[in-house]
């Protein structure tokens, strides 16, 4: 294992070789080197960097930021389900001004394509981070709308459609940054606040963020997680965030999406695709296996090679469907 000193891109060991890209795709008119991202909250800067080049990922979408440092939930903060984790890790963060200072100077030195996913507990915790973002060196925004809100009664904004509207309307003039809104799936038919996002300024949507679940420990015959509930990711969620994907490009054919949802190989994402999407973020699968994004865009760039016609439209920032 590297040492901690010196610069991240001196120190980190490529399992795999140099590769060239050959199939990028767009989203909101910005070039992915290729259609992988990392998707918030999974990737750690620090612990992911001697693993693989980040430059090497179509985007890095980093932890949730607020305006302050949060220290989220007591714990036990995760636990297993289900080919599924559970996690309510609470949105721990170290605030937008660290992000500012330390994690996104970093990663741009290292060459990534950054997408800084904000948070905020009202209205005006969003606007204060956007705020500092919105001249910043990061590439895309990522308005995390699935926080407990204290404006919105402490429901998440994404739950409802006219709060979600106001809260755009909100941060829309603020940056000329694409602004992409990632979508909650607990809701009935999430193609509602999807056009209310669309109709409100969002340059693009990715979804889905972790459906609300929770674990008892039958010892005790109470919930395993201190939080009580938290969120479910990973494999079992992929048929949920295909359902979500294509649904919403049923009804908004022209908005760039981004699916996440238990995507853990190169398949997974290339049924994401055929579902609609422009590209995918990977999540879970990076938590026991830190390496999955970059793996999984090598495995999507030869499924790509035996499929012209997607990977041409995917250049041209068209999808599938
Ligand atoms: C430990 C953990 C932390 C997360 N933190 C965030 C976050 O800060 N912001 C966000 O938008 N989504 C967050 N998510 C949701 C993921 O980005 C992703 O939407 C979700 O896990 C579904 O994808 P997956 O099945 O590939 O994990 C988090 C997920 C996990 C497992």
């Amino acid at each position: 294992m590297a040492t901690t000193a010196g610069r991240p891109q001196d120190n980190h060991i490529n399992i795999y070789e140099d590769h060239e890209w050959t199939h990028p795709t767009q989203v909101a008119g910005k070039i992915w080197k290729n259609p992988v991202g990392t998707a918030s909250g999974t990737f750690q800067y620090a612990a992911v960097r001697w693993f693989y080049d980040v430059s090497q990922l179509g985007a890095v979408s980093t932890k949730g930021c607020s305006p302050v440092p949060w220290e989220g939930n007591e714990g036990p903060r995760t636990a297993e389900g289900p080919a599924s984790n559970l996690n309510a890790v609470g949105l721990q963060n170290p605030g937008v001004d660290h992000y500012l200072e330390h994690d996104l100077p970093a990663l741009k030195e290292a060459g990534a394509f950054v997408i800084a996913n904000v948070a905020g507990h009202s209205d005006d915790d969003y606007a204060e981070v956007v705020a500092k973002l919105a001249d910043s060196d990061a590439d895309m925004l990522e308005i995390n709308v699935s926080c407990p809100n204290v404006s919105h009664g402490g429901m998440s904004v994404g739950t409802d459609p006219v709060a979600l509207a106001k809260l755009m309307d909100r941060l829309r003039p603020m940056t000329d940054k694409p602004m992409i809104v990632k979508l909650t799936p607990n809701v009935t038919d999430i193609t509602v606040p999807a056009r209310a996002a669309v109709d409100h300024g969002a340059d693009a949507l990715s979804m889905i963020n972790t459906l609300l679940g929770m674990r008892l420990n039958i010892r005790t015959g109470e919930p395993i997680i201190a939080h009580t509930t938290g969120g479910v990711s990973g494999p079992a969620v992929l048929p949920i965030g295909l359902a979500a994907v294509y649904r919403t490009r049923t009804v908004l054919p022209d908005i760039p999406i981004i699916g996440i949802g238990g995507i853990d190989s190169g398949e997974k994402a290339l049924e994401y695709l055929y579902a609609g999407a422009n590209a995918v973020e990977v999540g879970a699968a990076a938590l026991f296996d830190p390496v999955a994004p970059l793996r999984i865009a090598r495995e999507l760039d030869v499924l790509l090679d035996e499929r012209p016609e997607l990977a041409d439209r995917l250049a041209a920032g068209r999808t599938w469907r």
